[in-house]
């Protein structure tokens, strides 16, 4: 029998400690994969460094994570030479992620018929830092009316840059006196006005990882630790499965592998308002409950893709998803079964599953008694020890380590059938 074959996964990371490390060590416990074809692979990790590169130099790794490419642009051209020269796999492809932001989210989902809030861009307030600005507003740029763009949307309204992550200058706007205000702050930055769903019965956040999707109660107006809520079946089902075919449809469009996506639900109606997140938050201080499917799912995922060298695909083909969309014959139930089945094609599901009962059948196990063990629990005190102050540690010890309590008598009881 020859040497298994063995994978290099890089991770490309910022000041994350905690999910990295629970990644690495699950990696090394996953032990020598038998693939479906008889043969053996492992999975090394290994983080990577950011240092000159030779446009000609090989890269070592197979896969990788990245965390940084939204704001560090070395180490993000890094990854688009390799994907470009060596069909590196990217957990996100800054190919789909930098030319399709949020605004191109929204575009492509009103395309698609999903009930996006109604939209509208409004040009800078500021000038913007370049000579030919001056002429070019003063000869091009038509006056507009602020308060009549808002009015027509209604109070309360969000104002988003149109590439927004991580709630960076989102702001609600009640009124006029805050239109302008948050106009007038927004400065360089390129506006989106949103109309807000009020009253809404749920906030849905799921996270999808390759073709899995767990979906979570979200609480936005709670403090990070709180946000998560332990909610099983909230959504009915037929809302449920929408929420799911919509996050998998918006991965699959748009090529991402790793994203969350937010949708607000109200008399039964889903309304996507964020979704493209190139760097979805894991920390286990936010996941909690659900960290141990997070850091499951991207193991899998990650083995899936580099065990059976499956073909990174990073440009859009539109074309299919829009045949859908323009079928006068589809409902919107039609459609988006016939999005989930594009969604499915393009992440594989089917052959995805089969490999997880194959190949991946310990993997539930071997997370169950990580989590369950010494080395998760100090994981999980240094990090709420880089995180909050002395005085909230025994509070925050008792809130996180109850809820993976939780987690794990549930999967004790799921795994008993009980
Ligand atoms: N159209 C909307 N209706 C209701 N709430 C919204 C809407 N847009 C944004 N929000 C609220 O503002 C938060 C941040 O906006 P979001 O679009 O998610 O920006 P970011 O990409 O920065 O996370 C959302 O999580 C939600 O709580
Ligand atoms: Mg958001």
């Amino acid at each position: 029998m020859p040497a298994p074959t063995d994978h290099l996964v890089g991770l490309l990371l910022g000041a994350e400690e905690d999910w990295p490390t629970a990644f690495e060590s699950l990696a090394r416990r996953l032990g020598v994969l038998r693939a479906p074809d008889g043969t053996e692979h492992t999975l090394t990790t290994e983080r990577m460094t950011i240092e000159p590169f030779n446009l000609r130099d090989r890269p070592r790794h197979e896969l990788v994570i990245d965390r940084l490419a939204h704001w560090y642009y070395h180490p993000r051209e890094w990854l688009k030479k390799v994907a470009l020269m060596d069909d590196v796999y990217l957990l996100n492809s800054p190919f789909t992620f930098q030319s399709m932001e949020k605004h191109s989210a929204y575009c492509a989902l009103m395309r698609l018929g999903m009930n996006v809030p109604e939209t509208v861009l409004v040009p800078y307030k500021n000038p913007v830092d370049n000579a030919r600005w001056a002429y070019t507003s003063a000869k091009y740029n038509r006056g507009f009316d602020l308060d009549e763009i808002a009015d027509s949307l209604g109070y309360p309204l969000f104002m988003k840059p149109f590439d927004g992550g991580g709630w960076r200058g989102v702001s609600m706007v009640r009124d006029r006196d805050d239109l302008h205000r948050s106009y007038d702050d927004s400065g360089e930055m390129l506006m989106h006005l949103q109309a807000s769903v009020p009253d809404f019965e749920h906030f849905a956040r799921s996270l999808t990882i390759g073709p899995e999707t767990m979906v979570m109660k979200f609480r936005p107006d709670e403090p990070m630790h709180d946000r998560y809520a332990v909610a099983h079946g909230f959504l009915d089902e037929e809302v449920g499965r929408e929420v799911v075919t919509i996050s998998q449809t918006v991965n699959a469009f748009f090529r991402w592998e790793f994203n969350s996506c937010e949708m607000l639900v109200k008399d039964g109606v889903v309304y996507p308002i964020d979704y493209a997140n190139a760097c979805p938050d894991v920390a286990v201080t936010s996941l909690h409950y659900y960290f141990p499917w997070a850091m499951s799912a991207l193991l899998r995922w990650t083995a899936f893709c580099t065990v059976t060298g499956r073909a990174p695909r990073t440009q859009v083909d539109t074309a299919p998803w829009f045949a859908v969309a323009d079928d006068e014959l589809l409902d919107h139930e039609g459609r988006l079964a016939a999005y989930q089945s594009l969604a499915d094609d393009y992440f594989e599901a089917e052959r995805y599953r089969a490999f997880c009962e194959s190949t991946l059948a310990h993997v539930d196990e071997m997370v169950l008694d990580w989590i369950a063990g010494d080395d998760f629990r100090r994981l999980l005190t240094s990090t709420i020890q880089q995180t909050y102050p002395p005085q909230e540690w025994d509070r925050f010890e008792a809130h996180f380590g109850g809820l993976l309590g939780l987690w794990l008598s549930d999967q004790q009881t799921a795994g008993s059938g009980g």
